[in-house]
């Protein structure tokens, strides 16, 4: 930590999500960018040069530096598990760019290890940082609308082609898109119904190319220990590309919590009508929300977000997606909390 107290992190991994968090660190209070490592020496070299920060040539070297507290890991699925377990071996606190790992054993090792160094492990499940899923949890947790018996969440859009890298497409590397999208959006059901899902089935569509190897229409659907159950949807598929879609959807046994597509708020409806509308339903700064959270564990001075758990079940969940679109069968997961 510098005199400042802002946490020194190391960012291995600068494509894409990376420039999210470069960009936050540029703002935040809470922490700051001391070096980038890429396998990509070039482009970490060049970033480092935009960002005004150190490029080491391999983790070793990032590892070794008194300066960084913590390491943020945005590199493909497939090497989380061997790069998080150098990064807490080495005594760093660490925030995994979801998913944790391909694996639920993957994921767990990762847990048991920084709880045995008593690290903070965070994964960037970085909708969880949005307002609006903040506001959705903030009516849940009121009351307001009773027990949350059912969840709708919608995240659809054409965006993505032909932005996606060859990796995302490839099931090996990126476990698919239950692993690799999915687990934003069931991380958020569990999250407002507060159970651990018991039950996945999931339905998927190549609709891009019938050649795909990964759905890039998916559908999850999810059963909880309470009877509790939910929907979600995820395309990259959609035409127009510039197509963009949120529903977000919470049914309790008093009133329904909604945030749709013609409204930027969030909504509660309880018999008596419209109980209350936050305006302030935007998505805001989540990768500011999601490092200074992350800060704020490593101080010691809250817990992680999202408990690592949490992290784990989502694995655990997008891996039975996986193996449910696979077979056409409901999952059930042994091991449901
Ligand atoms: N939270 C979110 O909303 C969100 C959004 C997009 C991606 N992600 C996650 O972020 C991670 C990165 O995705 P991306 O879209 O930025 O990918 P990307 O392909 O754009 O970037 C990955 C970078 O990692 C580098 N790399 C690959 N293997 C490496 C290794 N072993 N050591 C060092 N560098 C290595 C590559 O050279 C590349 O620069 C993935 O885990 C993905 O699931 C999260």
């Amino acid at each position: 930590m510098s005199r400042s107290g802002k946490i020194g992190i190391a960012i291995v991994g600068v494509g894409g999500i990376a420039a999210s968090h470069m960009a936050a660190l540029r703002t935040t209070a809470s922490a700051r960018l001391v070096c980038v490592q890429d396998m990509d020496r070039v482009r970490a070299r060049q970033v480092a040069v935009e960002q005004a920060c150190d490029a080491e040539e391999s983790l070793d070297a990032v590892l070794a530096r008194d300066d960084v507290d913590a390491v943020i890991v945005c590199t493909p699925n497939l090497t989380h598990e061997a790069i998080g377990a150098a990064v807490l071996g080495a005594g760093k606190h660490l925030l995994m760019e979801k998913p944790l790992a391909m694996s639920v054993d993957g994921a767990e090792r990762l847990a048991a290890l920084a709880e045995d160094r008593g690290l903070a492990l965070a994964v960037g499940h970085s909708h969880r940082f949005s307002g609006q899923s903040r506001a959705v949890r903030d009516v849940v947790a009121s009351g307001e609308i009773g027990t949350p018996r059912f969840v709708r969440v919608v995240m659809n859009g054409g965006w993505i082609w032909p932005g996606w890298q060859a990796w995302v497409l490839d099931p090996s590397v990126s476990g698919g898109h239950s692993l690799h999208n999915g687990v934003h959006l069931t991380d958020l059901a569990a999250w407002w119904i507060g159970e651990h899902p018991d039950r996945v089935f999931a339905a998927g569509q190549a609709v891009t190319s019938r050649a795909l190897e990964i759905a890039d229409y998916l559908v999850i659907e999810l059963g909880f220990p309470s009877g509790a159950s939910a929907v979600c949807e995820v395309s990259r598929a959609e035409r127009p590309r510039r197509a963009s879609y949120l529903e977000l959807m919470v049914v309790g046994s008093e009133g329904v919590v909604t945030r749709s597509w013609d409204a930027d708020g969030i909504r509660a409806w309880l018999e008596e009508g419209l109980s209350m509308w936050a305006p302030d339903g935007a998505s805001g700064d989540v990768f500011v929300a999601e490092i200074d959270a992350f800060a704020a564990a490593v101080r010691g001075d809250a817990p992680v977000v999202p408990a690592v758990a949490d992290a784990v079940d989502a694995v655990r969940v997008a891996a039975a997606a996986e193996d449910s679109l696979r077979t056409g069968r409901f999952v059930h997961l042994e091991g449901a909390r």
